[in-house]
């Protein structure tokens, strides 16, 4: 939610930070903008994407070789020219750009006004410039770098702060908390960004700032402190992913690109973790605590959007495989309620970005309550991958596109995974279940493969026909109502088709009412214990003309009979089946979306990491 990046070297900020922005545009797209320090603050800033200000850029081009920058997914104020970042302080020689919330803005703006001062936008933004400017000219013999910290003290909610003063040419200062930012280390030159992929094109040293940082960066050094001003020694870590996966590799989309990345980035989750020769499932990220997991009196799974889609499938799966009662919450009600958790419960959060505000604060509310927490998150280095006891990284590959895709498959995988070394740990699978189950995940990259090589053009042609249904609706049971929730919600973030998934049973306590001749129904008919009621379910949509797309396993002649379009994919252990049947759904969202000219990779409104509450 929002991007920022930062640069302070020899070479061309501009260039430099106009390419960041573009890597961190999945962040949020309402507007972006740079400024630069050269003489005064040159800055350059609009509404619309960052292709915009690149041309913007490029008809007044801005010089210097330190600068900041940002792209905005807005909270505060319409996304338009004024409230775009970076905001300016009024004498127009501090300039800020942000990611967060200043919860007490209004109070702060107010007193700030009723002091003099004047203000543009409408951005809680501007409040931090303004204020650190009043702190820093009226407080007598005070630095700069105290001003921040000053202004800091009265700033109450959450930010990412990266912040540029003419009297401070050579440096910028940078603060957290509660929104992520981390220090790329070069050859003299740094670089700051909210997450690393601005970065790794230029250095794969970095280090990550925590809650009650600040650092100050000049081209050749950086101190890092908290905010009351105690000097930190950080860990430089090493940054594992490549350029490549953070480009497009010839697709169109990053979402295309990332469906088909999946027989990958389920064998990648897998390796080194499942055995099919000996049964065994190793995962190095909860050994530790899996005892305390097995005795764990019940789980409780918190995550929003579709990581919380894949926590309803754990749900299934623990149940299941290792007999755990599990729990499955949006962390965002989980958070504000009075959780009946703590001491002998563990809390699972998962989130792809490993940054969403909700989950993370739900983690915290539990590890306050005493209960052993564990994550599962795919971006190595996360906040929430740091604050967990214990976790399990998806390994899946940065994910760009704003829908969530090779990150839900990656999620369930270690799910599964973890159901079973919990189950055989206590007892409740034999070795000879092990066998079996191992054996079967580690068919299942390959059975993706298969799926994309043969649906892919089926898909299409189905989607070519619904492009401008007004509605669907989609059915599952069991392992795969989750996966139907997911089918529907990336449809309609995409597509901005309005779509609802149902437990199938369900849908004759309301949802029936709005089936008719127009209506698509995608049924996920390919989980075997539950077929025959499946085929029930059809029927009903059936008798009342609703329009069928199954999702079957092959040779499932009762489903084929029963519906206007079919996809067959290969059949799997019921458990193991959301594997495959959400691939056909990814596509048929995506090729939807495509067909109705959606901008699948940057959808309206939405932002990849959701920061904010
Ligand atoms: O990074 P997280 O997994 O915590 O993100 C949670 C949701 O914001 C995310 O899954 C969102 O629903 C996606 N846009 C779904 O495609």
């Amino acid at each position: 939610m929002c991007g920022i990046v930062g640069y302070v070297g020899d070479r061309d900020a501009s260039q430099i930070l106009l390419k960041g922005l573009k890597r961190l545009e999945y962040r949020g797209y309402d507007s972006a903008g740079i400024v630069l320090i050269n003489g005064g603050l040159k800055y350059c800033k609009g509404k619309g994407k960052v292709e915009k200000l690149g041309k913007m850029l490029k008809q007044n081009a801005l010089a210097g070789t330190i600068g900041i920058g940002h792209t905005r997914w807005a909270t505060h104020g319409e996304p338009n020219d004024v409230n775009s970042h970076p905001h300016l302080s009024e004498s127009g020689k501090i300039a800020v750009v942000h990611n967060g919330i200043i919860e007490n803005y209004t109070s702060l703006k107010k007193q700030l006004i009723e002091r003099g001062r004047t203000f543009q936008s409408q951005t809680d933004t501007e409040v931090a410039a303004q204020l650190l400017e009043e702190i820093y000219t009226t407080s007598k013999g005070v630095t700069f770098e105290e001003a921040i910290r000053l202004a800091l003290k009265q700033i109450v909610g959450t930010y990412g702060l990266a912040i540029v003063h003419t009297d401070r040419p050579d440096r910028i200062f940078i603060a957290r908390k509660g929104s992520p930012l981390l220090l790329g280390i070069g050859d003299d030159e740094m670089f700051i960004a909210s997450d690393a992929s601005p970065i790794v094109e230029y250095t794969n040293k970095v280090i990550y700032l925590d809650d009650g940082e600040m650092a100050i960066v000049t081209k050749d050094n950086y101190e890092v402190k908290t905010i009351d001003d105690v000097a930190l020694t950080k860990e430089v870590h090493e940054l594992a992913i490549s350029l490549d996966a953070i480009e497009k590799a010839g697709y169109p989309h990053f979402m295309l690109k990332e469906i088909f990345e999946q027989p990958r980035s389920i064998a990648d989750c897998m390796r080194g973790r499942v055995n099919p020769d000996n049964g065994a499932i190793q995962l190095g990220g909860i050994e530790d605590v899996l005892d305390e997991l097995v005795n764990a009196r019940r789980i409780v799974i918190a995550a929003c959007g579709t990581s919380w889609h894949s926590g309803l499938v754990g749900e299934y799966l623990f149940e299941y495989l290792a007999k755990t009662p599990v729990e499955v919450e949006y962390a965002s009600e989980f958070r504000y309620r009075d959780p009946l958790i703590g001491k002998g419960d563990a809390l699972l959060v998962i989130s792809q970005s490993g940054e969403t505000a909700d989950t993370l604060a739900a983690l915290r509310e539990a590890k306050r309550r005493g209960a052993l927490t564990l994550g599962i998150c795919n971006v190595v280095g996360s906040t929430i991958s740091r604050e967990t006891d214990a976790g399990v990284f998806t390994h899946a590959g940065p994910e760009i596109g704003v829908a969530s895709t090779k990150a839900f498959t990656a999620q369930v995988v270690v799910l599964m995974m973890m159901a079973l070394a919990v189950g055989k740990r206590k007892g409740v699978l034999r070795q000879e279940q092990m066998l079996m189950y191992t054996k079967e995940l580690a068919k299942i990259p390959s059975k993706v493969e298969y799926i994309l090589e043969h649906i892919d053009e089926p898909v299409r042609k189905i989607s070519g026909l619904f492009t401008y249904a007004p509605n669907f609706l989609y059915l599952g049971r069991s392992y795969n109502f989750p996966v139907a929730l997911e089918g529907a919600l990336k449809l309609k973030e995409i597509s901005y088709i309005h779509a609802e998934g149902y437990p199938a049973a369900e849908m004759k306590h309301g949802p029936i009412a709005l089936i008719d001749e127009m209506m698509p129904v995608v049924v996920i008919a390919a989980t075997d214990h539950t077929n025959d009621k499946m085929i029930s379910n059809i029927e009903e949509v059936k008798a009342r003309k609703g329009r069928i797309i199954s999702i079957m396993n092959d040779e499932n002649s009762d489903v084929e009979d029963l519906s206007e379009f079919h996809i067959s994919i290969p059949s799997t252990k019921d458990c193991f089946s959301p594997l495959l049947t959400v691939i056909p759904l990814q596509l048929l969202s995506y090729y939807i979306a495509v067909n109705r000219g959606c901008n699948v990779d940057q959808p309206r409104n939405l932002a990849k990491s959701v920061t904010v509450e």
